[in-house]
């Protein structure tokens, strides 16, 4: 009996230190790299001499890129109603889609009109002005809001789709909505075939459009320096594609103000607004 609790303590005590040992590990990696970090700008030495020598570049965005647009992120939305009564992962779903086509269209419709009036902000057009740069730029996004298109970035890797775009759901063609003529529901069907249209954007339960994905790992695969900006890295492939820079030895950068599951995993960690971080990278 005695010695049965005399294991149970040393247990707990080799547990405490273990816990202890983790979080002070978790916390030198975190500090580290803040070490030499510039009090003005928030950015160390060490990531401005890679920004100035690098060559291949990777940026990967989310939500809170748009988020100083005024465009709400989707962290805190998870359960919560936003759309009649649904939430957004059941009215953004395939099976929603499959149930009731309509419903789907004026959601979307919805979300169109809310970010009809919304400009790119300092973060979008700071990534616009890295494309001309470096030798070997690449864009992915997650978002759907066509910002960084808005702010002039050519090229763009949109592994969630576009709002601004519909497709066919059977010849797969792609139609432009922004020339005003859809912002009621559609009730026009597909000009090549006769199909109904549908948003062209990824729903949950939907695979990634073919081919992004892929061209978006190779991207990571090659990149010297990886930039993580605005996503809590918990939606699946996109947040595997710093995982895949980091593998490959690149340098990742986190931007966000707050910690995400990726923030161990990176190099560097700058905790701040990525409108107000990006820019003071050309200071
Ligand atoms: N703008 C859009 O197109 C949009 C908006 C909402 C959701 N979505 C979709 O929902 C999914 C959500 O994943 P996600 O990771 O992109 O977004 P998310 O909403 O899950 O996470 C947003 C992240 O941005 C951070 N953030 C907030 N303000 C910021 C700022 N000013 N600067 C930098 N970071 C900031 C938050 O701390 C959070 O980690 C994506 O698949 C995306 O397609 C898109
Ligand atoms: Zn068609």
């Amino acid at each position: 009996m005695q010695n049965e609790k005399l294991r149970t303590a040393s247990l707990r005590i080799f547990h405490f230190a273990f816990l202890i040992f983790n979080f002070l590990v978790r916390s030198d990696t975190i500090l580290n790299t803040r070490m030499s970090v510039n009090q003005e700008t928030g950015i160390s030495e060490e990531l401005r001499r890679r920004f100035r020598e690098a060559r291949r570049v990777f940026v990967l965005t989310g939500a809170g890129v748009s988020a100083e647009s005024g465009v709400p992120t989707f962290r805190g939305g998870g359960q919560t109603a936003v759309w009649k009564g649904m939430p957004f992962d059941k009215i953004s779903s395939a099976g929603m889609l499959e149930r009731n086509l309509a419903e789907v269209w004026e959601w979307f419709n919805y979300r169109r009109d809310v970010i009809e009036s919304i400009a790119p902000n300092a973060a979008h057009l700071a990534i616009e002005r890295w494309q001309d740069r470096f030798e070997d730029f690449t864009l992915v996004t997650q978002n759907v809001d066509g910002l960084h298109q808005a702010a002039g970035s050519r090229s763009c890797i949109e592994l969630h789709g576009n709002l601004w775009r519909a497709r066919c759901i059977w010849c797969e063609a792609k139609y432009d909505l922004r020339n005003g003529e859809t912002t009621a529901i559609p009730t026009f069907t597909c000009e090549d075939c006769g199909n109904y249209l549908r948003p062209d954007v990824v729903l949950f339960g939907e695979m990634l459009p073919v081919g992004a994905y892929e061209l978006a790992a190779a991207k990571a695969k090659d990149a010297e320096l990886c930039f993580v900006v605005g996503t809590s890295a918990i939606v699946y492939p996109a947040a595997s594609l710093p995982e895949i820079a980091s593998a490959a030895g690149a340098y990742v950068v986190e931007i966000n103000p707050e910690p995400t599951p990726l923030s161990n995993l990176c190099d560097e960690v700058i905790m701040g607004k990525a409108g107000e971080v990006l820019p003071l990278f050309e200071l």
